[in-house]
């Protein structure tokens, strides 16, 4: 055991997702690197997550300590992520003025743009650089706003774990840790690219599929420079399949087991596969046009400069053809992040780390 170890101890993060909660246990390590020593995925209590809120704590607590005990976690502090749905983040723009100013000015902009009770909310921002708007110096900063009370309803699921809280976050930042690592996505597969960057810069969106919610983000330099939560996610599809397929009240499942089975297929021209496949089709056509909307508006009114490459995570980009889906829709590289190579984190012998998309903000917290 080196001397590190000594010092450093373990601790669990949490994410609860609308339909999964993942829970990892990891310590770090020498040269930071990030050890995952256990890791468990378990179901969220149907509807427990209301207004970005824990609501069903009983059922959630219960279901936590199942997995913990199922996965021998046992570290008791914690980091937990809190649910994107009401979180606000925006980019501001103040004119230019010497860093020792800043902080006054940027905090009369927010009151002046965004209007939030500023005593019930916390409130953060970080400064992303200054860029030029119409020949004029601006400093850009990212704002994000979530309520107290939300954070304080995080730290009492935390108590009612017995669990120390080391950390509420929000997905944003849980994000962009995780991609502050050296990802390597090269020669993936060993496969050529179905489209090659055009531009090659360092400004990418990963896009959390997730089952209630498809979040946006977009990097810059590895900053977040841009988030929203579109409230539309993989199960939409189950839905549609559902309702295509003219499935019985009891048979939703049957309707998710479909989309994983044949996703977004071209071959498909006929039967239950080509039906699953059009109910993705739109479902996604629905969700890829709200994206553009955001990425426009990144482009146009937070002077963003145009991503060169996509990411994807969450448990929705395990869906057969959605990469190949992004690449031609927003004619950009795609990749998934669980068959990268990323340094600085390793997984214990035991474990698969095959589910990586799933614990991409579980694993961000910890950072
Ligand atoms: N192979 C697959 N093909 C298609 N969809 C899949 C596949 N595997 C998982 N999914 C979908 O991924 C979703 C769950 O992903 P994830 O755990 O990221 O969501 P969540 O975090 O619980 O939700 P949210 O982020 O909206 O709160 C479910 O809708 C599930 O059907
Ligand atoms: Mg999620």
């Amino acid at each position: 055991m080196g001397v590190a170890d000594l010092f450093s101890s373990s601790f669990i993060t949490i994410d609860i997702g609308f339909r999964y909660l993942k829970i990892v246990q990891v310590k770090k390590g020498r040269n930071n690197t990030l050890s995952v020593i256990n890791y468990g995925i378990g179901d969220t209590p149907r509807g427990c997550i209301k207004n970005g809120a824990i609501m069903d704590r009983d059922g959630v607590v219960s279901e936590i300590n199942r997995v913990i005990k199922e996965h021998n976690i046992n570290a008791r502090e914690a980091k937990i992520v809190m649910s994107g749905t009401n979180i606000i983040s925006r980019v501001i723009m103040i004119d230019y003025v010497p860093e020792s100013e800043a902080d006054k000015m940027i905090w009369q902009e927010i009151k002046d743009t965004i209007p939030v009770d500023l005593a019930a909310n916390r409130i953060d921002y970080k400064i992303l650089g200054t860029t030029t708007v119409n020949g004029q110096k601006k400093i850009k900063v990212f704002v994000t706003v979530v309520l107290k009370k939300i954070v304080d309803n995080y730290i009492e699921l935390l108590n009612s774990l017995k669990l120390k809280p080391l950390a509420v976050d929000i997905p944003s930042n849980s994000v962009s840790k995780f991609f502050k690592l050296d990802i390597d996505i090269g020669n993936i597969n060993g496969m050529v690219r179905h489209r090659k960057p055009k531009k090659d810069n360092d400004t990418y969106i990963v896009f959390d599929l997730g089952s209630e919610t498809t979040i946006i983000n977009i990097l810059k330099n590895k900053t977040p420079e841009f988030n929203r939560v579109i409230l539309k996610g993989s199960s939409r599809i189950d839905m549609e399949i559902f309702k295509d397929l003219q499935m019985q009240p009891n048979e939703m499942q049957k309707a998710e087991l479909h989309k994983k089975r044949y996703g977004i297929s071209d071959t498909a021209v006929a039967g239950t596969e080509y039906i699953c496949s059009q109910a993705a089709k739109r479902v996604m056509d629905s969700i890829i046009k709200d994206i553009k909307m955001c990425i426009d508006f990144y482009l146009t009114r937070c002077n963003g400069e145009h991503p060169s490459k996509i990411f994807l995570i969450g448990g929705g980009s395990q869906m057969k053809g959605i990469q190949e889906y992004f690449e031609e829709h927003l004619e950009l590289p795609a990749y998934r992040i669980n068959v990268a190579r990323i340094k600085g984190i390793e997984f214990s012998a035991n474990l698969d780390t095959d589910r990586l998309n799933y614990l991409v903000n579980a694993l961000g917290v910890a950072l």
